[in-house]
């Protein structure tokens, strides 16, 4: 048994509700193994737990669905890891905001050496969306054109530059004047503010009155309608977050206008089968070696502000690129 810092979520509501406290971990069984944590990931979901809008983390509980760490002991038969070895995991089974934790091994991948612990930390679970939204979701190609809505937020810049390295023609749309020009810098061809009356007539104009083959959306509430008005016929919106609201109930005859197609994809879903994640995660390694993908420079809070971290996040000022050390 081994005293560990956590932040322990009792009830939902503020980011107050994030208090530090002492927890008790057990030593590692078979097929687990523990691990001391480096640096852990603060992302929206994050908030959605705390807030009560996702349901999914049982209270009292840790959140947190990423981190990296060291691991420091490895349960009996274990064959393929060591003490020592440095490895990052997502789950969605929550507690990385903890200092210490037993993880099932399959969880974990082992980081390349050139890879650094505050790069992952911020944004492998979001590269491994991308993975997820261009390749197993959508499989598109270079004569395309696709639509990123908050396209200078964290997966938004992994998702641009991604596509813009596979020459796939990619349009933002960003909420002020000075993330037109992030939206840029991440390989976005043009990027347009969701207020912009007249956006629908510039898509036109690109795509020769035609729309964009794939929306990729994770504003949700804000920015649906926009999203299905600007796609083609047989066009497909993939809804993969909800950063402004929950979509409102969707009727069938609104695809039916353009045959349209629509998903709603999970990256707990796809990466269930250990190999896959495992596939799908050395890939992200591969594009991270590879491309030189433009990231903000990460913020670091201390675990017990977690509460800050989550304001900070909130405030959308933050870059979104925050992580906790223990
Ligand atoms: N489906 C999945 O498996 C999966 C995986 C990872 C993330 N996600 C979801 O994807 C979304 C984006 O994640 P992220 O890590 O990229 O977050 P992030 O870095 O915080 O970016 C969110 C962006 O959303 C935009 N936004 C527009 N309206 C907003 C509003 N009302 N409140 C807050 N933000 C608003 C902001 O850009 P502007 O200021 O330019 O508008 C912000 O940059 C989240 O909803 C997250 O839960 C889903």
């Amino acid at each position: 048994m081994y005293k560990a810092s956590a932040i322990v979520l009792r009830e939902h509501g503020s980011p107050e509700k994030l208090k530090l406290d002492t927890i008790n971990v057990n030593n590692p069984n078979q097929g687990e193994i523990f691990i001391s944590q480096t640096a852990i990931g603060v992302h929206f979901h994050d908030i959605y737990v705390r807030t009560g809008l996702y349901k999914t983390l049982k209270l009292p509980g840790i959140p947190g669905v990423e981190a990296v760490g060291k691991i420091e002991q490895i349960g009996k038969g274990e064959k393929e890891f060591k003490e020592g070895d440095r490895i990052a995991y997502i789950t969605s089974d929550y507690g990385a905001y903890a200092s210490h934790r037993v993880l099932n091994r399959n969880l974990a991948i082992k980081i390349p050496e050139n890879i650094s612990d505050e790069l992952i930390a911020t944004n492998f679970s979001r590269a491994l969306t991308v993975k997820m939204l261009l390749e197993e979701v959508t499989n598109i190609n270079s004569n395309k054109i696709i639509l990123v809505t908050a396209a200078s937020g964290g997966v938004g810049r992994l998702l641009c530059q991604w596509a813009s390295f596979l020459n796939i023609t990619v349009l933002g749309l960003v909420s002020n004047k000075e993330k037109v020009e992030l939206a840029r810098s991440y390989g976005c061809k043009h990027a347009f503010l969701y207020d912009d009356k007249n956006f629908l007539d510039h898509i036109n104009d690109i795509t020769n009155g035609k729309g964009v083959d794939v929306v990729y959306d994770s504003v949700g509430l804000d920015t649906f309608d926009l999203s299905m008005e600007s796609l083609k016929f047989c066009g497909h919106l993939v809804n993969f977050g909800q950063s402004s609201g929950p979509v409102k109930p969707l009727t069938m005859s609104s695809l039916s206008k353009k045959s349209l197609t629509i998903t709603r994809p999970i990256i707990f879903h796809y990466i269930r089968n250990t190999q896959k994640y495992r596939t799908m995660s050395n890939s992200v390694f591969e594009y991270m070696k590879n491309y030189s993908f433009k990231i903000p420079k990460a913020k670091c809070y201390n675990l017990e502000k977690a509460s800050k971290a989550h304001e900070v996040l909130e405030s959308r000022t933050g870059g979104g690129c925050i992580y906790l050390e223990p």
